[in-house]
């Protein structure tokens, strides 16, 4: 058995069941591609979903650990499995690895082959990894299920996240017209990021400075999903990433509310590759860490204020250009 570095949890939990250490390095199997981790990206809430744990969305249910987070990679091909059909050995490449299947906080991971695109030849691999996840959440957020077309008034809850820096830029470069809720500490970025109006979650009443929107996306859940339906013109569209909007209110604010998982996608990824090779996408990153501190990446995840991703580096390649 060849054997890389990983971080690994054994039993079910947060960030305190992460260890450093030594695993089997994967073999690809028939339609995978064996990629050599450069960065890899984590995310919020992550380590709280079932499917990091088992095979909950398309499987038996049965138990995966030990479980390899951090679904999101930057890396090159190393090897191709059988009848595989994607980038091809050496290609420097990103994406999104299914929540099912183990993440990318390893030296080495396989992922079905199709689902990786060509990296951003302007992007590093650190900024690289920042992208897959957050930015095709929120592109699928605001092109698949809010079908946001340019002049539509979206208002986006926590523009300044991993997910909200992405869903500003990509409204901007569909031409809609962007108000973000964030704190008082992130007004200039989300403005810089390409918001008209930027409300500080923590002294505006949004419901004082929005009405009419066409979409809200909801990034945030809670209250402000709840408070959300006032703003939204009759016929309009609450998208939320957090949890399924109340359909009787839904229903009573003649509205549509829809709640995803994102899905890995190379065309929607190959879509967003092309607003960053064009320079309207930029990947945000909060701070970039060594594989070996996984385990404090995800603790600051929970605890720390941020803008963006945390990258968790793996190799010194940055693969830059
Ligand atoms: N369904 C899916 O497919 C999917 C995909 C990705 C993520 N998610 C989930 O979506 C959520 C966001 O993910 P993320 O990675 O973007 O998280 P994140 O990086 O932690 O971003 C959340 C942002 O929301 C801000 N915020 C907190 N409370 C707010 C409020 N009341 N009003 C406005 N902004 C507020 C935070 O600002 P402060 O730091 O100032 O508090 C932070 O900037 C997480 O729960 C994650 O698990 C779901």
């Amino acid at each position: 058995m060849t054997a890389m570095r990983a971080v690994r949890a054994h039993e079910r939990g947060g960030p305190e069941q992460l260890v450093y250490e030594s695993a089997p390095r994967p073999e690809p199997g028939p339609g995978e591609a064996l990629v050599s981790v450069h960065a890899a990206s984590v995310t919020r809430g992550e380590l709280a979903w079932d499917a990091t744990w088992t095979d909950s969305f398309d499987g038996t249910g049965a138990d995966r650990t030990p479980t390899i987070p951090s679904h999101e990679v930057s890396g090159v091909v190393a090897a191709l499995g059988p009848g595989a059909s994607g980038p091809p050995a050496g290609t420097a490449v990103y994406g999104l690895i299914p929540f099912t299947r183990d993440g990318a906080a390893a030296e080495y991971v396989t992922v079905p082959a199709d689902l990786l695109a060509v990296k951003p030849s302007g992007l590093d691999h650190v900024r690289a990894a920042a992208v897959p996840l957050a930015a095709l959440t929120a592109w699928q957020a605001l092109v698949t299920h809010a079908a946001v077309t340019a002049g539509r008034h979206v208002l986006i809850h926590g523009g300044a996240g991993g997910v909200g820096s992405f869903a500003v830029q990509i409204a901007v470069a569909l031409g809609a017209r962007v108000t973000a809720t964030a704190s008082a500490a992130d007004r200039e970025f989300v403005r810089r990021l390409g918001a008209e109006q930027v409300l500080d979650h923590t002294a505006d009443r949004f419901e004082d400075h929005v009405e009419g929107a066409d979409v809200v996306l909801d990034l945030v859940g809670g209250a402000t999903q709840a408070r959300s339906w006032s703003v939204l013109r009759p016929g309009g569209t609450l998208v939320s990433i957090v949890q399924p909007p109340d359909p009787d209110a839904a229903a009573s604010h003649s509205a549509r509310g829809v709640f995803f998982v994102v899905e890995p996608d190379r065309t929607g990824l190959e879509s967003v590759t092309g607003l960053i090779d064009d320079g309207r996408l930029v990947p945000v990153v909060d701070r970039v860490v060594p594989l070996a501190e996984a385990r404090a990446a995800y603790e600051a995840l929970e605890r720390e204020h941020r803008r963006g991703k945390i990258v968790l580096r793996v190799s010194e390649d940055d693969g830059g250009d």
